[in-house]
C-alpha cells in the first residue's frame, strides 16, 4: 500500500512528542510531524504517469498548475516573461538579466534569483490586470515575519522554505530540489513508482475513493492558510511531510475566523487574500454535505476558467444541483424570483453574489470567496468587507444595498 507507514505511524509518535499545552492561538489540534518523509525514489514524475494515462495529462497540461514556476523566455510566440523590464519605474529595482525564475502568470508574477543552492524573490511584482509594477516586501502582519523568523531583506528569505512546499512537486528539504517543477499528478495522486509498476489501484491515491474530509485536505495542503505546528518544521511556510491521503491537521494549523479583521480573512471570516479556498469553503455547508474542491474543478483540465467542470458564467456549475427541479432549488420558474434581476444580466449571476471577488491577489479585489454564502451589505458596514451587490452597484451605498436586499423575498 503507497502510505502504510505514514498514515498509521506518525499519528502515534508525534502525539507522544506534542509538548503539553500546545499553544498556536489557531487550530490546536495541530501536531508535531516525526520528519519529513521523502523518499524520492517514490516519485516517478508526470511523463511517466502520462503514457498510460494520456488524457489526463494532456489535460493537466491546460492547467494553470502546471504554470507556476517558468523558465525565462523573454520573446517569440511562447514567450514567459510577462513585465515590461524596459520600463524606467522606480519600483523595478533589477534587471531581467539577474531572473533565473518565473513565479505565476495570472494575477501577478513574480522573479526569483538563485543564489548558492536557493532561490530568492527579488523585490518587485508585475500585476497582470493593472500592467504595472509594485514592490514586492515581506508584509509585517505575517506570522514568520511578526515573529522575526526571517530578515526583511530580499536576499535572506529562502524559496525552499517559504515557497517551494506549495510550488513544485515531492520537494526535498535536504537537498533543496523537487521532484518536479510544479503542481505534478503525485502532488495529489502521491508517489507513484510502485503503482507504475505493479499498475494496481490500490498502489495509487484516488481522491475519489478518500473520505470528503481527506480528499479536500489534498488542495488544502496548498490553498489553505496557515501556519506550521511548533517543532522541528516550525520555520517553513508549507505543510513539510504531508502526503495526499494523510491527515493533513498533523502538518498544518489552520487559521480561523478571529473577530478581528487579519491578513488572509476578513472579521467575518470572508477571503481577505488569496489562497483561502481551503479556510473559507470549510465554514459552508456545503463542505459539511460532502461538496469537495474537485467536485467544482476537474485538475486534469475544462475548457472553462479555473478549470471549473461547467461554466460559471452561464451558471450551470450551480444550476447542475439548485437548478428548478432539483433538491436543493432556488426557483420555480423564472431565476428571477430569487436574483431580483434580469434572469439573463449579469446581475443574475450566481457566483457574483455567492462568491464576490473579496480578496487581494494582485490587486483589490480580485479573488473569490468559497464561503457561498450571501455576503451581507451589513459585512462591509461593520468590517469592510467587500459585497456582491456593491462591488456591481459602485455608485450606492452598502446602507442602500441592505435596503433593497431586506426588502425582497425568498423561495422558501
Ligand atoms: C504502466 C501503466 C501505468 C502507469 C505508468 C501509471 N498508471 Fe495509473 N493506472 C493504470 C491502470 C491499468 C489503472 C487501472 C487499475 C484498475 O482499474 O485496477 C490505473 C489507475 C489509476 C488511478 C485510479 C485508481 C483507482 O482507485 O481507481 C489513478 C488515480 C492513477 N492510475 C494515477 C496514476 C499516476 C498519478 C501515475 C503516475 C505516478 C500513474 N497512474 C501511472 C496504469 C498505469
Ligand atoms: C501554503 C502554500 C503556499 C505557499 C507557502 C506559497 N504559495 Fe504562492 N500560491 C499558492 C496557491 C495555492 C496559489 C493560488 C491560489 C489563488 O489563486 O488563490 C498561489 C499563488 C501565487 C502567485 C500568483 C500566481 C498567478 O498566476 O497569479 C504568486 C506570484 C505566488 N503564489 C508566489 C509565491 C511566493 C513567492 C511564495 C514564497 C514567498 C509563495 N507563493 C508561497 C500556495 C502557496
Ligand atoms: C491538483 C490535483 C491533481 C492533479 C495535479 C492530478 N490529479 Fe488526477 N485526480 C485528482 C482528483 C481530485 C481525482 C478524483 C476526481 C473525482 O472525483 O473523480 C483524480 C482522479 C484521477 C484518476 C482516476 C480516474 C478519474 O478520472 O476519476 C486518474 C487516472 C488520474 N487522476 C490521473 C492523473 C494523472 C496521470 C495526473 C498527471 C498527469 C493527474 N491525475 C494529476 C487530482 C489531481
Ligand atoms: C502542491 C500545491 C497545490 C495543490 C496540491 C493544489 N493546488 Fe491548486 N494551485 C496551486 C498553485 C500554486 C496555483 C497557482 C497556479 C498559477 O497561477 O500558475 C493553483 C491554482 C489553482 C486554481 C486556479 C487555476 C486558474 O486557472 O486560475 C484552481 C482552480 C486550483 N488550483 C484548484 C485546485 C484543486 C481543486 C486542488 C485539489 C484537487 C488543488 N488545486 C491542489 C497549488 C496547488
Ligand atoms: C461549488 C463549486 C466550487 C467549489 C466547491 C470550489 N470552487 Fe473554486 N471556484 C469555483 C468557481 C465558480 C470559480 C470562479 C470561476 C470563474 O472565474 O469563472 C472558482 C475559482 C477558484 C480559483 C481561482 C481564483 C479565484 O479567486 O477566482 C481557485 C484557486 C479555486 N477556485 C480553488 C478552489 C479550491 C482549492 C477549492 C476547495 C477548497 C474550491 N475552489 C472549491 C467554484 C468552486
Ligand atoms: C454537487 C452539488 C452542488 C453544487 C455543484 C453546488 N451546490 Fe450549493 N449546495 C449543495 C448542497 C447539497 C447544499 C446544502 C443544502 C442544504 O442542506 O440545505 C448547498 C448549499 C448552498 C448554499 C447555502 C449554504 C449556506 O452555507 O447557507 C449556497 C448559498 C449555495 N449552495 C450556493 C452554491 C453556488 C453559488 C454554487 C455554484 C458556484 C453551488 N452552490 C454549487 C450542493 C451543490
Ligand atoms: C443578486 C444576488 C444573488 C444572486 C445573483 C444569487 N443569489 Fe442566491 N441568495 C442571495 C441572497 C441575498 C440570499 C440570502 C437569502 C436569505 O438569507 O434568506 C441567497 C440565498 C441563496 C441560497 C440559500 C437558500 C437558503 O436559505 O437555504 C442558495 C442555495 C442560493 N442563494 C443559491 C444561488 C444560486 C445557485 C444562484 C445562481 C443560480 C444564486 N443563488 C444567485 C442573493 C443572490
Ligand atoms: C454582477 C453585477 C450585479 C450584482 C452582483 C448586483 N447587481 Fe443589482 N443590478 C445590476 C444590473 C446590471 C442592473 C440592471 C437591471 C437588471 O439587470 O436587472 C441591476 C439593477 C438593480 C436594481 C434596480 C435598479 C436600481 O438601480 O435601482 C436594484 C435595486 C439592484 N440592482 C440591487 C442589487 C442588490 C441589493 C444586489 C445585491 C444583493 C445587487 N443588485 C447585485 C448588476 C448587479
Amino acid at each position: 500500500m503507497y502510505s502504510n507507514s505514514i498514515r498509521y505511524l506518525v499519528p502515534i509518535i508525534a502525539c507522544a512528542a506534542m509538548p503539553v499545552g500546545l499553544a498556536l492561538g489557531q487550530d490546536a489540534t495541530a501536531q508535531t510531524p516525526v520528519t519529513q518523509k521523502n523518499p524520492v525514489k517514490e516519485y516517478v514524475g508526470s511523463r511517466k504517469c502520462g503514457r498510460c494515462h494520456e488524457q489526463h495529462y494532456h489535460g493537466w497540461k491546460s492547467t494553470l498548475h502546471t504554470k507556476m514556476e517558468q523558465r525565462v523566455i523573454a520573446t517569440g510566440y511562447n514567450q514567459t516573461v510577462l513585465g515590461d523590464f524596459s520600463s524606467k519605474d522606480p519600483d523595478l529595482t533589477f534587471t531581467l538579466d539577474e531572473v533565473d525564475m518565473l513565479v505565476g502568470s495570472r494575477f501577478k508574477q513574480r522573479y526569483a534569483k538563485k543564489i548558492g543552492d536557493d532561490y530568492y524573490m527579488l523585490p518587485a511584482q508585475w500585476n497582470v490586470e493593472t500592467d504595472e509594477w509594485v514592490p514586492y516586501n515581506p508584509k509585517k502582519d505575517w506570522w514568520a515575519a511578526e515573529k522575526g523568523l526571517y530578515p526583511k531583506e530580499w536576499y535572506k528569505r529562502p524559496n525552499s522554505k517559504l515557497c517551494e512546499g506549495c510550488h513544485t512537486t515531492g520537494f526535498d528539504i535536504q537537498t533543496k530540489k523537487p521532484v518536479e517543477q510544479n503542481i505534478a499528478c503525485e502532488a495529489c495522486h502521491g508517489p507513484g513508482r510502485l503503482h507504475a509498476k505493479t499498475e494496481e489501484k490500490a498502489d495509487i491515491v484516488n481522491p475519489a475513493r478518500l473520505s470528503h474530509e481527506r480528499g479536500n485536505m489534498i488542495c488544502f495542503q496548498c490553498h489553505m492558510r496557515g501556519r506550521p505546528p511548533k517543532g522541528e518544521f516550525e520555520t517553513y511556510a508549507w505543510a513539510v511531510g504531508y502526503k495526499p491521503g494523510d491527515d493533513l491537521r498533523k502538518y498544518w494549523a489552520y487559521s480561523k475566523p478571529s473577530g478581528k479583521n487579519q491578513y488572509g480573512l476578513w472579521a467575518d471570516g470572508y477571503a481577505r487574500k488569496n489562497r483561502v479556498q481551503g479556510n473559507t469553503f470549510i465554514q459552508s455547508k456545503m463542505y459539511h454535505k460532502g461538496v469537495k474542491c474537485y467536485t467544482c474543478h476537474d485538475p486534469h483540465g475544462t475548457r472553462h476558467t479555473a478549470f471549473t467542470v461547467k461554466s460559471a458564467d452561464t451558471n450551470s456549475i450551480c444550476l447542475s444541483c439548485h437548478g428548478e427541479n432539483s433538491q436543493s432549488a432556488v426557483f420555480k420558474n423564472d431565476l428571477s424570483e430569487h436574483t431580483h434581476h434580469k434572469a439573463t444580466g449579469s446581475g443574475s449571476k450566481c457566483i457574483e453574489c455567492h462568491m464576490p471577488k473579496t480578496g487581494k491577489n494582485a490587486v483589490k479585489w480580485d479573488s473569490r470567496d468559497h464561503s457561498f454564502t450571501f455576503i451581507s451589505p451589513l459585512s462591509t458596514i461593520r468590517f469592510g468587507t467587500p459585497n456582491g451587490c456593491n462591488n456591481c452597484h459602485t455608485d450606492k451605498t452598502p446602507e442602500w444595498a441592505l435596503k433593497k436586499v431586506t426588502d425582497w423575498t425568498f423561495l422558501k
